[in-house]
């Protein structure tokens, strides 16, 4: 299984305004590997996980393409021919009956709030596998989860943290897909927690599966990632191996994320992001940049490299 995303863009149409919240974003990612898509809030890294899932609502235009190849094909009569399916242009039976919980499994920002609050995980948990025809039941899977069978008893106001995130990847699992998209899966857990999840990440990944993890957490990426992408309102600015990115960040937007970090300068990034309904021709990052000068104000694009600066 791989997933070839190549060229995707995301537009949002508003009265009067048009947001660009994904620009040609290109990576790949195949099983067995996980790739952190990282940057600060607003840059569109969950309208990309959505993008994926066709999970966007009907004021959003996708372009480009995002495949998923595969190594045995599904169901013959729906599949195009050489077991490429893409996701982009598939139509919403496809992505409802074949690609969510089934190829691609997510595990959504702020799994608690996601989670319906007037049934107990068990239910929720024994929905999910019915509708994906799975024999097993939801105690095996929340075992598979580190959850004990009567914390399904509760409802998700009684889950801790820990306890909603544990849920949140059961049901993501349920179906065992190959593809794991986790957006923001930390948020709001303590330090070991985050960790345990991380951690938790690197199993499915090494068990053969391709994740997808966002997070505007690097510490946390660190742990876990082969690759970083890093997104600047709404592009991919550098797309690296996580070793070289660690030790040595090209993009200044990537050094500065990573200057920001506690256990580094502790410095933020001065300034702002921009509005996304309001991008510049050229370099998004210039006026919040060390190493502007008048070149950035032609777009600088990534062409099979590294990273999309003209200075780096
Ligand atoms: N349905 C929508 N209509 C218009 N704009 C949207 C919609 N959903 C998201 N956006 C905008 O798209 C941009 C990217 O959002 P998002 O992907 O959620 O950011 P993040 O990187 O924090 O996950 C933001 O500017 C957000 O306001
Ligand atoms: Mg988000």
């Amino acid at each position: 299984m791989k997933l070839r995303v190549d060229g995707l863009s995301v537009r949002f149409h508003l009265p009067g305004a048009e947001v660009h919240a994904v620009t040609d974003a290109r990576f790949e990612l195949r099983e067995g590997r996980c790739l952190a898509l990282v940057g600060e809030s607003g840059c569109g890294k969950s309208v990309m996980a959505h993008a994926l899932l066709g999970l966007l609502p009907g004021n959003a235009t996708v372009t480009g393409h995002a495949w998923l190849d595969q190594d045995d094909a599904l169901d013959p009569a729906s599949e195009p021919a050489g077991g490429s399916l893409d996701l982009v242009a598939a139509p919403e039976k496809v992505l409802a009956r074949q690609v969510r919980g089934r190829l691609v499994g997510l595990i959504p920002q702020s799994p608690a709030a996601h989670l319906t609050p007037v049934r107990t995980a068990r239910a929720q948990l024994a929905e999910t596998l019915r509708e994906l025809g799975r024999t097993e039941t939801p105690d095996l899977l929340a075992r598979r989860a580190g959850l004990r069978p009567e914390d399904l008893d509760r409802y998700p106001h009684q889950l801790s943290g820990g306890m909603a995130q544990r849920v949140a990847n059961a049901l993501a699992l349920a179906g065992d897909p190959p593809l794991i998209v986790a957006d923001e899966p930390t948020t709001g857990l303590d330090r070991p927690l985050v960790d345990a999840t991380m951690a938790e990440l690197r199993r499915l990944c090494d068990e053969g599966r391709a994740v997808l993890v966002i997070t505007h957490d690097l510490r946390a990426a660190e742990r876990v990632a082969d690759e970083i992408a890093v997104m600047y309102a709404s592009r991919i600015v550098e797309l690296s191996q996580a070793g070289p990115f660690f030790s040595g960040p090209l993009h200044p937007y990537a050094r500065g994320l990573l200057d920001a970090l506690p256990s580094r300068r502790f410095v933020p990034v001065p300034g702002r992001p921009p509005e996304l309904t309001r991008l510049p021709d050229g370099c998004a990052f210039l006026p919040r940049c060390p190493l502007a000068t008048a070149a950035c104000e032609d777009q600088p694009l990534m062409n099979g490299k590294r990273v999309a600066c003209h200075h780096a």
